[in-house]
């Protein structure tokens, strides 16, 4: 495994990261295994969020700390607020506070590393997050504070309130939704290709040291899942296939291999919830992909270049 040290702290993080999104409905076993071949495999990064399972996501991580009191210290934490599914976005005060409070006691953690919001507040008033970034702070509650599904410009806006950097923007990305990398390939081009879709989210988080977590790796989409065997992606998935058997790896891990190629220097969030899928894509540290191969999976998922 890889470390980094994340910029603005004194965190060194592994390059892969385990996503906990889809785990509240294993059994403690199950989630038990998972952790301890996360650990076991250096992964020491755990993404989390309030929503996750409702709660029980985090529960059931809670439950395998508890087993294992000596994880939480080799362990960074991560979580996310600011959704409330039904009603749709909170960035009060009150609502964080509230939903901090109950992750750490779900987590059974008295801290976690890291606090995200999830996904941007019409209503944000950078202020009143701002207090709530303070507070937790100072209770020791949170060390770091970051944002996900950000533009540039709110990330500039809630800095204008907190004097803590926002270190962190967890975005979607992999070979078929890189939404973030077509526009600045296609810039000034006619075609809808070349459309800024998030104020050159990519350039801006790599100018102010600001790491990019990607997430839903292996997904096309919600709709149509993961792609790796999806007979929709079949170009892609015979280049990811030609290139596993060249580096004795999987499909997987080439997917994975193509995010850290980049020199943004990202930290992948994976979902799998199987130990075997976990250490298949962990493999991707072990390999560098040349820059021809990073464009050929590119242009294999049938993404036009000018
Ligand atoms: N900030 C946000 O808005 C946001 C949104 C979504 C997710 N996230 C975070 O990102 C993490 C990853 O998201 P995700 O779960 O959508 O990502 P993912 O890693 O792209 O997807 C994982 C899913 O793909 C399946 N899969 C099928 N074949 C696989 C293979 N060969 N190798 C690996 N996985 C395979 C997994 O099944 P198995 O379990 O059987 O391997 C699992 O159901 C989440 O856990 C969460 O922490 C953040």
């Amino acid at each position: 495994m890889e470390y980094f040290q994340i910029p603005k702290t004194n965190l060194k993080a592994s390059r892969l990261a385990l996503g906990c999104m889809r785990i509240a409905d294993k059994s403690f076993q199950q989630v038990e295994e998972l952790v301890q071949t996360a650990l076991d495999n250096g992964i020491n990064f755990f993404d989390h969020a309030d929503i996750y399972g409702g709660g029980q996501s985090e529960a059931i991580f809670g439950e395998v700390l508890k087993a294992h009191p000596d994880y939480r210290q080799k362990m960074i934490i991560q979580t996310k607020c600011g959704i409330v599914p039904g009603k749709r976005y909170d960035f009060s005060k009150e609502h964080i506070l509230q939903s901090v409070n109950a992750s750490l006691q779900r987590l059974n953690t008295n801290y976690v590393d890291i606090l995200l919001l999830h996904r941007p507040d019409a209503l944000c008033d950078p202020k009143e997050v701002a207090e709530a970034f303070d507070q937790l702070y100072h209770e020791g509650k949170v060390k770091y504070f970051g944002v996900s599904n950000h533009t540039p410009l709110q990330i500039e806006l809630l800095q204008k309130y907190t004097q803590h950097p926002i270190i962190i923007n967890q975005l979607q990305l992999s070979i078929v939704h890189s939404v973030m990398i077509d526009s600045g390939l296609n810039m000034n081009m006619k075609k809808a290709w070349a459309q800024d879709k998030d104020g050159g989210v990519l350039d801006y988080c790599r100018l102010h040291d600001i790491t990019i977590q990607p997430w839903s790796v292996v997904q096309a989409s919600w709709e149509e899942g993961c792609f790796i065997d999806h007979p929709q992606y079949a170009k892609l998935n015979k280049v990811m296939d030609d290139l596993a058997h060249e580096y004795h790896v999987t499909k997987s891990a080439i997917a994975i291999a193509w995010l850290l190629r980049h020199p943004a220097c990202m930290q992948p969030i994976m979902g799998t919830t199987s130990p075997v899928h976990l250490k298949e894509m962990v493999e991707a540290c072990d390999i560098q992909l040349t820059r021809q191969q990073w464009y050929d999976l590119y242009l294999a998922s049938d993404k036009p270049l000018p």
